[in-house]
């Protein structure tokens, strides 16, 4: 749940408008993983709401956005985006979202992999969907759990052309480095 609200924080820093969409599960999963509430998590969005709330804009195409990420994305939730059977207004967005020909990117949460998980992930990737599991990078020698999740949570808004400039990409000396230069 972290990457989740790493991601609304790091969104709203960078002004970029955020419409958020919490499953059933997610909410149970939050108490699980976090202090935080969901009325917390909601408030980190500009705009919320109720996962059954399929009327909502996002459910529209005509909704003009730059793109959605499911943050973590559950097995159930991305299955069911590849089938195209939308029973939440989650699953809806991210259909429409592949409809527009929007980026979208989903952060599947699960290891291992059996084969029925791999086939699905092919099946979205040939739907035009990202499949970006949050798998930490280790070259930018990471020092707490923060840097691994902004790292992660970076490089997805780098599929929407967004630096929120807490990537340290590649060649680029670390911290300390600087310091020592
Ligand atoms: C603490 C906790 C952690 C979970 N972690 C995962 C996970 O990493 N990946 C996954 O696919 N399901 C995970 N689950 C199970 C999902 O929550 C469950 O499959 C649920 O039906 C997903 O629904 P949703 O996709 O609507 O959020 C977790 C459940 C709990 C309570």
């Amino acid at each position: 749940m972290i990457l989740g609200i790493r991601l609304l924080s790091v969104l709203r820093r960078s002004g970029v408008e955020s419409h958020l969409v919490v499953s059933r599960s997610a909410e149970v999963t939050l108490a699980h993983e976090t202090d935080m509430k969901v009325a917390e998590l909601r408030a980190l969005a500009d705009v919320s709401y109720a996962a059954a709330d399929i009327g909502a804009a996002i459910a529209s195409g005509s909704f003009r956005a730059m793109g959605m990420i499911v943050a973590p994305c559950s097995v159930r939730t991305m299955s069911e985006i590849a089938t195209g059977v939308t029973s939440t207004l989650l699953t809806r967005a991210a259909d429409v979202t592949l409809k527009e020909r929007r980026p979208l990117v989903l952060m599947v949460r699960e290891t291992p992999l059996h084969l029925g998980h791999l086939r699905t992930m092919t099946q979205l990737a040939e739907m035009g969907a990202v499949i970006a599991p949050p798998v930490p990078a280790f070259y930018n020698r990471p020092q707490t759990i923060d840097d691994l999740v902004d790292h992660t949570v970076g490089r997805a808004l780098d599929l929407f052309g967004l630096d929120a400039g807490i990537v340290r990409r590649w060649g680029e000396p670390a911290p300390a480095e600087v310091l020592e230069t």
